[in-house]
């Protein structure tokens, strides 16, 4: 083995001995792929990281994905997705938690899950590192599905659940809304931000990861709606209402999670096929960059309601 592994506390693992600006021969790469796969999550700290060598990094993993939001990609490196908070943008990230004013937080999500074809992964690295909070969290859904009460598998295992995308966080049904107020300049519908409209996407309640094969619970807060069909499994419409509720307070279980607090040189790789992923954001003014490169999903894990 080329790099010493540790894993972290819960899930995921960091990797030492490797260097971003040393080029990988076809094992090195092979071997990361590997551990990407086993860990879900990879970790390296103290690295020299200009947006070529992560881009080059990424494509370790496969091909690229742009973003398509064009105001929040770089110019220069279109494979690059900023994300910056600490600008004038702010005001259409802010929202208030208790009357406490945060820029930029996200629920428990994952890319484009909404889509039916989640992206197969991302590389975030730290370019500004905020003076305080603006951590990313993480969370095994397979760690969460091995969890399971041998009931609650097997009866997931004739579930779909449907995911309805809305940028009014007001209207998600399974995120936390106790105290929650959006800002004023809040995008409320999805051509604000130049989205299309997205049709509602239905997964199994479980899904074998495309490639390496470990089940993957399919419940994550951002999104989710309903159990499709409930009365045909013998749920009625409170009982489906009642199990989503018991699954997510699962996922939020802190034993399936990492939150990364972010140093200068960080760079963080993760499997979007297995792990959810959220940003606890920032208050207002606060500085705090981070470079994003995604890779691309190659195949299709739900369906869409079209
Ligand atoms: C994201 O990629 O969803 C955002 C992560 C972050 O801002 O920490």
């Amino acid at each position: 083995m080329t790099f010493q592994v540790t894993p972290l506390n819960a899930i995921g693992a960091d990797v030492a001995g490797f260097d971003i600006r040393e080029p990988l021969d076809g094992d090195q790469q092979r071997e990361l792929r590997d551990l990407w796969y086993r860990y879900g999550l990879l970790r390296f700290r103290g690295q020299d990281i200009t947006p070529e060598r992560q881009i080059a990094f990424s494509r370790i993993f496969g091909p690229l994905k742009m973003h398509p939001l064009k105001v929040q990609t770089s110019a220069e490196y279109p494979e690059l997705f900023v994300l910056e908070s600490g600008t004038d943008n702010d005001r259409h990230m802010l929202a208030y938690y208790d009357g406490k004013a945060v820029v930029g937080r996200l629920d428990w999500h994952m890319d484009l899950h909404y889509t039916g074809r989640p992206n197969h992964g991302a590389v975030l690295t730290a370019v500004e590192v905020p003076g305080e909070d603006g951590l990313t969290g993480f969370g095994d859904l397979a760690k969460a599905w091995d969890a399971l009460d041998e009931a609650t598998r097997a009866q997931l295992a004739k579930l779909e659940v449907a995911y309805c995308f809305s940028m009014q966080r007001r209207h998600m049904r399974y995120v936390n809304l106790k105290g929650y107020e959006p800002g004023p300049a809040m995008a409320k519908k999805p051509a604000d931000l130049g989205y299309p409209d997205f049709a509602d996407a239905v997964y199994p309640a479980v899904i074998k990861h495309p490639v390496s094969g470990c089940q993957v619970l399919q419940i994550v807060e951002q999104f989710l709606d309903r159990v499709i069909t409930p009365q045909k499994f013998g749920l009625s419409n409170d009982e489906s209402i009642e199990l989503l509720e018991r699954l997510v307070a699962h996922t939020r279980r802190p034993e399936f999670h990492y939150f990364h607090e972010w140093q200068p040189g960080d760079m963080v790789l993760w499997d979007n096929w297995r792990l959810m992923h959220c940003a606890t954001g920032t208050p207002p003014g606060v500085r705090r960059v981070i470079h994003r490169t995604t890779i691309k999903g190659d195949r299709v894990l739900g369906r869409t309601l079209d």
